[in-house]
């Protein structure tokens, strides 16, 4: 029997199989599989890996104690946040990938990037492949410093953007997107998962053979129908990940793979006129804009290794469905049908009727457990149409246990301290209130 000439990719975590599924037998995410020629390359650099076995000789393996660290040396780009979140600037002949959605903002943050290290000296390049020269160019007026200094090429073609990476060496260089490359020796559509990941391959090699550090700009769509980065998560060296709604103001970049620094760090930012701007105290913004008033409660997170206040609002109504909604923005949709399932079971605040709507303000998102207690005070506050703490600014923290326990999360101290800081006189958390019931009775007043 003939070969098939196809696959089926999965673009969401790159597993291949023959025929097409509705959902990928790799990593389980329904609709992800595309059908893409087969390449033959991989067979042939399979068949030689095989001959190589025989041929090549054996290494003697060395102590873990007695390999050479390297000292990464740094290329700060300028912009505080970013390089905190990066674990102190970019590494000479690392591949950086930044996701986002797109219109977030990674264009922006790139030239930002690429203008500052061109002010301070060193050789850039950017290399769009989505938008014109002059396109870059306008972008490039607004955010003004030596953003007009930096060298551009627009070019889709993969060989062309290799050939100039080697004939002008920059020290640092950002492809915008890798998912708009593409090699014109692969039958593939630019975008899918062959071409993204011989597009990354392919410039990492070239990166680390000349000790260019490299920004990677890549979208992610909320139903993954683009090979999603997800595929070059294993290749590159640091994953980031550009968070935030188009229509607000906030955004936040955190690391969610950094072989050279920490995963905890994360960046807040704010999209001016002229550029992003570094928020540099957001829980005193969150603080202050808060509104107190039923359905509101200020959260003490953590972003990271940083406490940050966040306002968590919500609105409980009766409803006309016989489902009734569950609308959440900035924390995990299942958390709330959690919450909510725990706050009728263990005081007494059943919302089988209503709609609940929740949502975190300034287009922050919080994934982590010690929101629970927010969530569950703002919807209390919501349905009893009662302001928490009797007027006095309140804050929160803490776990929702199946069982109605509050339970402890990490950092509670500097969670509290966050918290007195910003003048929040009552912070409701597991320590002091062990229920559920106990803390919406302490908060209600
Ligand atoms: P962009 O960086 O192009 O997003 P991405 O590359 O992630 O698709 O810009 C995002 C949005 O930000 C765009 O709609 C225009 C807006 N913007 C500002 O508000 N201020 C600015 O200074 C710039 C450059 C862009
Ligand atoms: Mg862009």
């Amino acid at each position: 029997m003939a070969k098939p000439t196809t696959v089926h990719v999965c673009s969401a975590c790159g597993h291949e199989t023959p025929r097409w599924a509705g959902q990928c037998p790799g990593c389980n995410e329904w609709n992800t599989l595309v059908e893409e020629p087969r390449i033959t390359a991989s067979k042939g650099r399979s068949s030689r890996a095989g001959a190589s076995k025989a041929a090549s000789p054996a290494r003697a393996p060395v102590k873990l104690g007695e390999v050479k660290a390297e000292d990464h040396r740094r290329l700060p780009t300028g912009i505080g946040e970013l390089d905190n979140v990066l674990g102190g600037g970019l590494v000479p002949g690392s591949l950086v990938l930044i996701g986002g959605a797109p219109g977030i903002g990674k264009s922006t943050l790139t030239t930002m990037a690429l203008a500052n290290m061109c002010g301070a000296g060193r050789k850039t390049l950017y290399v769009s492949a989505e938008e014109s020269a002059a396109q870059i160019r306008l972008r490039a007026q607004r955010l003004g410093g030596s953003a007009l200094e930096i060298p551009v090429i627009a070019e889709t073609d993969l060989g062309t953007v290799l050939a100039t990476l080697e004939a002008e060496r920059p020290e640092v260089v950002v492809v915008d997107s890798v998912q708009t490359i593409a090699s014109d020796e692969m039958t593939s559509a630019a975008g899918s998962v062959a071409q993204v990941r011989e597009v990354a391959d392919a410039i990492m090699r070239v990166a680390k053979a000349q000790q260019t550090a490299v920004l990677l700009v890549g979208h992610v769509t909320k139903e993954g129908a683009l090979a999603g980065p997800r595929v070059l998560e294993h290749l590159v060296d640091a994953v980031l990940q550009f968070e935030g709604e188009r229509e607000r103001t906030y955004r936040t970049v955190r690391a969610i793979k950094n072989r050279f620094g920490s995963t905890n760090e994360a960046g807040v930012f704010e999209m001016r006129d002229n550029g992003l701007v570094e928020v540099l105290d957001p829980s005193a913004r969150f603080v202050a804009e808060a509104t107190r008033a039923p359905g509101s409660v200020v959260l003490c997170a953590m972003e990271g290794s940083r406490p940050l206040l966040v306002e968590v609002q919500a609105l409980v109504n009766p409803s006309e469905l016989e489902q009734p909604r569950r609308v959440v923005a900035g924390i995990d949709r299942n958390r709330l049908a959690l919450v909510l399932a725990v706050l009728g079971r263990h005081a007494g605040i059943g919302l089988g009727n209503a709609d609940v709507f929740v949502n975190v303000v300034g287009g922050v998102r919080v994934d982590e457990p010690g929101a629970d207690l927010a969530v569950a005070l703002a919807v209390a506050s919501a349905a009893k149409s009662t302001a928490l703490g009797n007027g006095q600014p309140l804050g929160c923290f803490g776990e929702l246990g199946l069982t109605g326990e509050l339970r402890s999360v990490g950092h509670a101290d500097r969670r509290i301290a966050e918290a007195q800081k910003f003048g929040l006189a009552q912070v409701i958390e597991p320590t002091r209130h062990a229920v559920i019931r106990r803390a919406v009775g302490a908060a209600l007043g």
